[in-house]
Formats: C-alpha cells, structure tokens, sequence
C-alpha cells in the first residue's frame, strides 16, 4: 500500500471543547502522521473558496457561517492509503451515522458541528493541501 497524503481540519465545534489533542490522538492511532499543522481562523473567503463545491446546496451559507465561528486546525496527514484511512477514523458526516470509535461518534455535536473535515479523494487532498499549505510548510 502507497504512502500518501489527505488534508484535516479539526473544526471550531471540537477546538471550542479543547478537544485538539485528543482528535489528533486518534488520528495517530489510525496510523496517520501529523506532517503539517497550523491553528487559524479562517476568513470568510477561505470558507466560501474551500467549500465552494457545495455551493448550491442549502447549507452552504450555514456552513461558512459555521466554519468561520471559531479557530480550526489545519492539517495535512500521512500514511498508508490516507485518505481512506482518515475517513475511516472520521466515521460517517452524520454522527447519528458513525460507527463506534469513530472521531465523530465520540465527540460530533451534530451533521454540522462534526468535529473534522478529511478530504474524499487523493485529487482533492492536493487540491485542498495547496489552499493552505506552501510545500514548504509540509515536513515528512
Ligand atoms: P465536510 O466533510 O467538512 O464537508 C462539507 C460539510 O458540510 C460536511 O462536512 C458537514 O459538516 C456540512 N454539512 C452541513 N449540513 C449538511 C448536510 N445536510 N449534508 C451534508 N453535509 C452537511
């Protein structure tokens, strides 16, 4: 299995609960390593250009409002298969969803407040890595 990289963000409604340690606790206990990190708040322009795929959906306004509410982590992450590896760990968008010791069945507030971003193919990691990180900001 190839080593790659996915992109993280720990949201404003798990930074809130200081819960930065714990998430990425168990992001390293899923095998991935932290190579990247940086805590921001994110600018309403970051929000809009990040999530702009779900533009039309009509959460969209929420989301951002959301996303912007607080600090977040942004991180990028390696391993074997990371993406999925990551998303895995993550559980399902939905906490009412997510398995048993999973990152959002443990501590997602709801389909919104869901603790951490992970990206959902190895294409969009590097898109999403390059909107935040300079490469050489990325250390292996
Ligand atoms: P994320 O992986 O960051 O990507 C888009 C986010 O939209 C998603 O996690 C959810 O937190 C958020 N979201 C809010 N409402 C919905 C919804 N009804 N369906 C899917 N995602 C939603």
């Amino acid at each position: 299995m190839a080593v790659t990289r996915t992109f993280s963000i720990i949201k404003p409604d798990a930074t809130r609960r200081n819960l930065t340690g714990a998430v990425t606790s168990m992001l390293e206990n899923a095998g991935l390593r932290v190579v990247a990190s940086k805590r921001i708040h994110m600018t309403r322009e970051q929000a809009e250009g990040f999530y702009a795929v779900h533009k039309e959906r009509p959460f969209y306004g929420e989301l951002c409002d959301f996303m912007t509410s607080g600090p977040v982590v942004v991180q990028v992450l390696e391993g074997e298969d990371a993406v999925k590896r990551n998303r895995d760990v993550m559980g399902a968008t939905n906490p009412a969803d997510a398995a048993e010791g999973t990152i959002r069945k443990s501590f997602a507030e709801s389909i919104e407040a869901n603790s951490v971003h992970g990206s959902d193919s190895d294409e969009n990691a590097a898109i999403e890595i390059a909107f935040f990180f300079k490469p050489e900001e990325i250390v292996g």
